[in-house]
């Protein structure tokens, strides 16, 4: 890691940002000092329906265990979204849409319009039965409608569940059947770099194994689809005639916001609960602190919705700042390598914030793409999902952003909301790769892995958060004991990210990716159970294994062990239709890289599979492949290791 190579703060950032050192250093000891006063005063960014008189009522102890902020408030966050901002912002600009072909028109909608279609919706939505606290599945692709819907819920007080639209009709069906949401909202295709994702066929096959009361779908593309009479409705059918004013629910600061699955160590992805009132605040607060956001400024985030980030900082962060924030429904290398900086030249962009596996494929691609674009309009660049390496940050700072624009390397996951480690751009010199210092009110620290001992100074370990934050996750929808398992018993009393992590000797964080079975590919969160889940139903496989390995792209692949079953040849023909069965079970992001066949996987006497081997030897690190003398049956790593395949 290039630790010497520290960017220092430039001028403009230090006597303009809205967060100087000096400021971040105070504001962050008043967070862990006093966090009723800090709060008290931050929870002003959200117009309150009936004021709190509770901040802060928080324990991480397992027999006194609670998560709640400001539990005595009431407030809406569509309201917080679009109202308030009405009528002084009723002509600005809220959200900017970018098709995915450039030659087709955007959209612009204004505060103004886009309130107007977001009570429309959400009265459509009352008027056909949907009430506070229902679930509601969400399946569109990126469009304005997608961010009209998402609104309208929390209108209404429904709970959205998003689900990505990337993935398959049986990871559809599983998380409608889930949440036992009884609603769909889709369309009829979307579009990405040129190619149709069949929306509404996806949804059709979902709901073979799953039945739900309505799905209302959107015309995109236009494509005929078939339609199931009663069930389905066209949106603009859906919406017609819905007045233009809804009266928008009083939500309890506690009452669920939304539900997101994510993929753990183990088992099935879980529904990830967020709440109304701290998440408002959290996510208001860290757009307008981590991005210097400005008003009037083009504000631009390339995550999908159906990820986190696309819902704290395309929609709801933004949003509740007055900003203007754009939308991207197309692909970075379509119709070709510039696409993301002709989009920035386009409408001006300020602020842009991705994933480091974009900027790792364009940089591929060499530096023309970029130099031939302006790109002037940029200020601030900003990096999400994944550990950024030391070569992509020099080449998006160098190359992207001119050596002119500071990059906050945010860290965070599904379950924090919003930004927990990232540097704040007038605040804290760049460290490449570093996510830096922990955002306000958050307490990161690092655990001996072993005893969860709290290690201090320069050290690594595991990493955890000592104290609540108001963005933090309430419950694993449905399975709260399963959120208590999976984040608070390893370490007892503490929040286990599941990461590791190193801190230098100026105190700068740097994360150095998951410490369980999960991994992260392309910036997205894949449980290794769930891909061996996957393989395990196809008829021909007894047994899978699944870990990470080095892809220079995607960050992490995929890297499967597949024993067959005993009368099963393991052809180049079956690993191709192994592929193809994961894409189909889970999404073309599932893909495995690399599937290598193996008469048997090695395990302990107790009959364990040995991971830390499987995963030597997926990164070709297998000069030392440690302590082996456990195994039931040594000769088993001599064949995995003579017959791995050639990875490119
Ligand atoms: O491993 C960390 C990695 O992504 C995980 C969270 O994934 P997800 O819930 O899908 O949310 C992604 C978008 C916030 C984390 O546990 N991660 C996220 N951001 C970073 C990161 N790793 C290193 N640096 C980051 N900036």
């Amino acid at each position: 890691m290039s630790e010497h190579a520290v960017h220092p703060v430039p001028q403009w950032w230090a006597e303009n940002a809205l967060i100087g050192a000096d400021e971040y250093a105070v504001k962050y000891r008043a967070s862990i000092a006093d966090p009723d006063d800090f709060w008290r005063g931050e929870a002003q960014r959200v117009t309150w329906m009936k004021r709190f008189n509770s901040v802060k009522n928080t324990s991480f102890d397992a027999e006194d265990f609670r998560i709640r902020w400001f539990e005595d408030g009431t407030l809406n966050l569509a309201a917080n979204c679009l109202d308030r901002h009405l009528p002084a912002k009723a002509n600005d600009t809220a959200i900017l849409w970018e098709p995915d072909d450039p030659a087709r028109p955007g959209r612009t909608l204004t505060y103004g319009e886009l309130h107007e279609q977001v009570c429309q919706f959400a009265n459509a939505l009352r008027a056909d039965g949907v009430k506070k606290g229902d679930r509601v599945t969400i399946y569109l692709p990126m469009v304005p409608e997608a961010a009209v819907a998402m609104l309208a819920c929390a209108r209404i007080g429904a709970v959205h569940s998003i689900v990505f639209a990337g993935f398959s009709p049986d990871a559809l069906a599983g998380r409608i059947s889930d949440c036992e949401s009884d609603i769909v909202l889709t369309a009829d295709e979307g579009l990405r770099g040129g190619k149709a994702v069949p929306l509404k066929a996806n949804v059709d096959a979902a709901l073979e194994k799953v039945g739900v009361r309505r799905v209302v779908m959107l015309r995109h593309t236009g494509k005929d689809v078939p339609i199931v009479e009663g069930r389905d409705v066209d949106w603009a059918d859906y919406a017609a005639g819905q007045p233009a004013e809804c009266e928008p629910e009083e939500m309890n600061a506690e009452d669920p916001l939304f539900i997101l699955y994510t993929s753990g160590s183990t088992g099935k992805p879980k529904g990830v609960l967020h709440t109304t009132g701290g998440y408002a605040v959290w996510v208001s607060m860290t757009h307008e602190y981590t991005f210097d956001y400005r008003a009037g400024e083009v504000y631009w985030c390339a995550a999908d919705i159906g990820w986190v980030t696309g819902h704290s900082y395309v929609v709801y962060g933004p949003l509740m700042n007055g900003a203007i924030t754009l939308m991207f429904e197309g692909v970075p290398n379509y119709p070709d390598f510039s696409r993301f900086w002709q989009v920035v030249d386009k409408y001006d962009v300020a602020t842009f914030y991705a994933a480091p596996t974009a900027l790792r494929a364009l940089m591929r691609e060499g530096d023309e793409w970029v130099k031939k674009t302006s790109r002037k309009s940029l200020r601030l660049l900003g990096s999400v999902g994944e550990p950024i390496n030391p070569e992509a940050w020099d080449w998006y700072y160098n190359v992207v952003g001119d050596a002119r624009c500071p990059i906050v390397d945010t860290w965070w996951q599904t379950e924090t909301g919003g930004h927990m480690i990232t540097p704040l751009p007038g605040a804290h010199a760049l460290k490449p790769g570093s996510a830096s210092f922990p955002m306000f009110g958050v307490q990161p620290a690092l655990v001996d892995p072993a005893d969860g001992h709290i290690l201090d100074g320069a050290n690594e370990g595991a990493l955890v958060i000592l104290d609540s934050w108001p963005g933090q996750m309430r419950t694993v929808y449905g399975d709260h004991n399963r959120f208590i398992q999976t984040y608070f018993s390893q370490y007892p009393g503490k929040y286990f990210t599941g990461d590791g992590c190193r801190r230098d000797a100026d105190g700068y964080y740097w994360i150095t990716g998951r410490i369980d079975d999960v991994i992260n590919v392309s910036g997205h969160r894949m449980g290794t159970a769930e891909v061996e889940s996957a393989l395990v139903d196809h008829d021909a496989v007894a047994e899978a294994a699944v870990v990470g390995m080095p892809h220079d792209i995607k960050g992490q692949g995929i890297y499967a062990y597949v024993t067959t079953m005993e009368d099963v040849e393991p052809t180049e023909a079956l690993r191709k239709e192994l592929v193809q069965w994961v894409r189909k079970e889970i999404g073309p992001i599932a893909t495995p890289d690399v599937i290598q066949f193996a008469p048997a996987l090695p395990k302990t006497r107790s009959g364990k599979i040995m991971r830390r081997i499987l995963r030597k030897i997926a990164e070709n690190d297998t000069g030392n492949l440690g302590d082996t003398s456990t195994l039931a049956d040594p000769s088993v790593v001599e064949d995995l290791l003579a017959n791995r395949p050639h990875v490119a």
